[in-house]
């Protein structure tokens, strides 16, 4: 019988009706252009939306799933990490209906949910642990830069994580700089077509320093002094498109020899990435060509399960529960700042 997720920790209020490892429907209410007039997330208006959105993205995530809430056989939703009034609406919400239905409750660790997102392919897209193989899978998002091995099916250690701010925010805050629009990094994604790599030469901050944290600001602040530097560079578009592929090849640079590095050392034959930032496409492409290059596996979480839905938390709480682990609390309470391990 399936499961309802929800996920509501950041600013997308999502649901999505999973069975038997395949996403029957994955509705995500974006709040993307509410928080852009605010250059970020502000989590009151976030929680405040999810609560106006919540219950319609779930009777169209049930209608599209074709499925009544009586034939539901679990409820999950994301516990954390996140803001914590946006969480608190799901993980109510969930708690709310499992009590009504009778039914078990799962809370969910949103990045643990990032972590097994790749291994969700196909048409209709459905999870195939079977396959899962021993990985290093790289978490990249606006709040999130994780390193993490994964030595088997639900038993992984975090190796590294971002000391200051996420590849997401660095793409965010540098393209604030140049005048883009919250959230920046799809634009600088575009521009970067048009521009070229190598014409300015960014720092690639801890990329070759020993362990797997991540270092982003400072590359931001060199942005900064750059354009303190050139300030008429901004009024020639050409200039533009190589600033943003230079800023946008010192980030993929530092996140691919870092990712690949880890699964040198730790001998996996796999790597695998999710969260918002693994819908760039160099991202894509370099990590791509390093894996070919290396005999490695690489699986990337489709475009629309990178950034943050409800499929993939059912996913997991439904592979949860067929693996016997015990359902949550009715009554368990958030977890803002839950760590991985
Ligand atoms: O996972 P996500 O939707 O939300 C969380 O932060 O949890 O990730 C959003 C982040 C933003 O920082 C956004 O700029 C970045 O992912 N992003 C991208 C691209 N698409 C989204 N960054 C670079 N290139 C992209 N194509
Ligand atoms: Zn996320």
């Amino acid at each position: 019988m399936p499961l309802l997720a929800l996920e509501t920790s950041c600013d997308e209020t999502s649901a999505a009706v999973v069975h038997q490892g395949r996403i029957l429907s994955n509705v995500v209410s974006s709040q993307v252009t509410l928080h852009a007039e605010y250059g970020g997330v502000v989590p009151e208006l976030a929680a405040r939306e999810h609560l106006r959105n919540l219950i319609p993205v779930v009777q169209l995530a049930l209608r599209e799933a074709s499925v009544i809430a009586d034939q539901l056989d679990a409820v999950a939703a994301t516990r954390g990490p996140g803001l914590p009034s946006a969480l608190m609406v799901g993980l109510k919400a969930a708690q709310a209906v499992a009590f009504g239905l009778r039914r078990p409750f799962v809370g969910i660790h949103h990045h643990e949910a990032h972590l097994y997102s790749p291994w969700i392919q196909g048409q209709p897209p459905t999870a195939d642990f079977a396959g899962l193989q021993p990985n290093v899978s790289l978490i990249v998002s606006g709040g999130h830069t994780l390193l993490v091995h994964v030595c088997s099916e639900l038993d992984h250690r975090l190796l590294g994580s971002t000391v200051d701010d996420a590849a997401g925010e660095c793409f965010d805050k540098t393209g604030k700089l140049i005048g883009l629009p919250y959230p920046a990094g799809p634009e600088i994604d575009r521009l970067s077509e048009g521009g070229k790599p190598k014409a300015f030469d960014f720092p690639r901050p801890l990329r070759d320093a020993p362990g797997d944290d991540f270092s982003f600001s400072g590359l931001k602040t060199s942005v900064r002094y750059f354009l303190r530097d050139h300030p008429k560079l901004l009024a020639d578009p050409q200039s533009v498109r190589d600033l943003c592929a230079s800023v946008q090849a010192a980030i993929v640079d530092v996140l691919v020899a870092k990712t690949l590095r880890a699964a040198r050392r730790l001998r996996v034959r796999c790597i695998t990435a999710s969260g918002g930032v693994t819908c760039n496409r160099t991202l894509r492409q370099q990590l791509a060509s390093a894996c070919q290059r290396e005999g490695l596996i690489l699986l990337l979480a489709e475009k629309n399960l990178c950034t943050d839905n409800a499929a993939m938390i059912g996913i997991l709480a439904e592979r949860k529960l067929a693996l016997r682990h015990e359902p949550t609390d009715l009554d368990a309470d958030i977890r803002p700042n839950w760590a991985l391990d």
